[in-house]
């Protein structure tokens, strides 16, 4: 639901942009040679707003009766005899009790809060096809009528300035005009502030294979985005374990795509180097007791907590989070390229155990 705008932060508006088109009036005859100055009488003219607590209403008055015989020959072939509209033009009346309803019906009856708005919506913007036509008697009258089939004024009422801005709508506390709290925190630094490089700290997108992890893996896999096959930077960027494991088997290609030699074999990983890895990045979900809030049991009875159940499981380790990033689930436990290396690394010199 939108806000109403306060009295005093409506006069604000007015003062603002009375000083602006003043400023802009004398700017225009000053420096571009062609306009005129409007004396104040004349700009007073176009300034007819009302406000919602009804000043700027004119003189003048209006009854129920002389805007039912104006509202039926100017207004109800859009808005229907009744407000009830016709065809896709809106409707003026009706859907009070709908504002918190799945598909609300906002009308006049249901949703403005205060009736000095709907003369000064008639008299400025209606007939659609002809406004600013209707005399001020003939807006009262027609604001009576409108007001009359959403059952606000009774049949005999007779409206004039003092009469339209007592009328409380049915909607009048429905609006706030408090502001929400700011839906960021952020506190302004205005000197000495460091300069902060973006810091990425999640692996999410490339685990979703939403980002093509064609360099990031330079430990075990090097594609040279210019001569590798598209499809194949796509598939491994999902992941896929197979096409991975090709890939990762070849020798790397160079900076201009030719095949250069591997780098000289690293020497043997040994268990005591990545037991801390697999404790911190897998065993916290594939432990008998995870320690990873939400999970209360190894998950898929995947247990990553013994050395023998490390070696055993070599090969989907690698599957899961070498070849892929498909595990540590989300990279929650925020394993590095570096960590999924020297695993490999492990389980390339066979994934002994002490
Ligand atoms: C040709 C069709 C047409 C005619 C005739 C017409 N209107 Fe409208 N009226 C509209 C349209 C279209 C809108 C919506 C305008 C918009 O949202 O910008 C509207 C909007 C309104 C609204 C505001 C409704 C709301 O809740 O936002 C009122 C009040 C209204 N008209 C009154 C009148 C009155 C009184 C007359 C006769 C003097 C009249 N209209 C004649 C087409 C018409
Ligand atoms: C935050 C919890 C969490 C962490 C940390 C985690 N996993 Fe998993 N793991 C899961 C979940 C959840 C599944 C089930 C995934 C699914 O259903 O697709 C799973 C499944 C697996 C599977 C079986 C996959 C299959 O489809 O057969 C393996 C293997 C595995 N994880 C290995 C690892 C390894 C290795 C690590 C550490 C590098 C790790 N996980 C870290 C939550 C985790």
């Amino acid at each position: 639901m939108s806000k109403s705008v306060s009295p005093l932060f409506a006069t604000g508006l007015l003062l603002a942009s009375a000083l602006v088109a003043s400023t802009l009036i004398a700017d225009a005859s000053q420096s571009y040679g062609f306009g005129k100055v409007l004396p104040p009488n004349e700009a007073a003219k176009w300034s007819d707003d009302v406000r919602g607590d009804g000043k700027g209403l004119p003189p003048g008055h209006g009854s129920v009766k002389d805007g039912q015989t104006l509202y039926a020959s100017q207004c109800a072939s859009c808005h229907g005899d009744f407000g009830e509209g016709a065809g896709r033009y809106p409707a003026l009346a009706g859907g009070n009790g709908t504002l918190k309803a799945d598909r609300p019906v906002q009308t006049v009856g249901s949703y403005w809060p205060y009736a000095p708005t709907l003369y000064d919506y008639i008299r400025r913007a209606m007939p659609f096809p002809t406004p600013g036509t209707l005399t001020n008697d003939q807006t009262y009258a027609l604001t009576a009528f409108v007001l009359n089939v959403n059952n606000i004024v009774p049949a005999n009422a007779d409206l004039d300035a003092a009469k339209l801005a007592a009328i409380k709508m049915p909607n009048r506390n429905g609006f706030i005009d408090v502001h929400l709290k700011p839906d960021t925190h952020a506190v302004a630094c205005m000197k000495n502030c460091k300069p902060a490089p973006p810091q990425i700290t999640s692996d999410l997108a490339r685990t979703l294979g939403v980002t093509p992890s064609v360099t990031s893996d330079a430990a075990h896999l090097d594609i040279d985005e210019s001569t590798a096959p598209a499809k194949t930077s796509a598939k491994s960027a999902k992941g896929d374990a197979s096409s991975m494991d090709a890939l990762s088997n070849a020798a790397p290609a160079g900076k201009a795509g030719t095949v250069v030699a591997p780098a000289a074999p690293a020497a043997t990983v040994t268990f005591a180097q990545i037991a801390p890895i697999v404790a911190q990045r897998c065993a916290t979900c594939h432990a008998a007791k995870p320690t990873q809030a939400g999970f209360t049991s190894a998950l898929m009875g995947i247990r990553l907590d013994t050395p023998e159940k490390i070696h055993s499981l070599a090969s989907q380790i690698k599957t899961q989070a070498v070849s892929s990033h498909q595990m540590p689930i989300g990279n929650v436990t925020k394993m590095t390229d570096k960590e999924r290396a020297l695993l490999g690394q492990w389980i390339a010199a066979g994934a002994p155990t002490p």
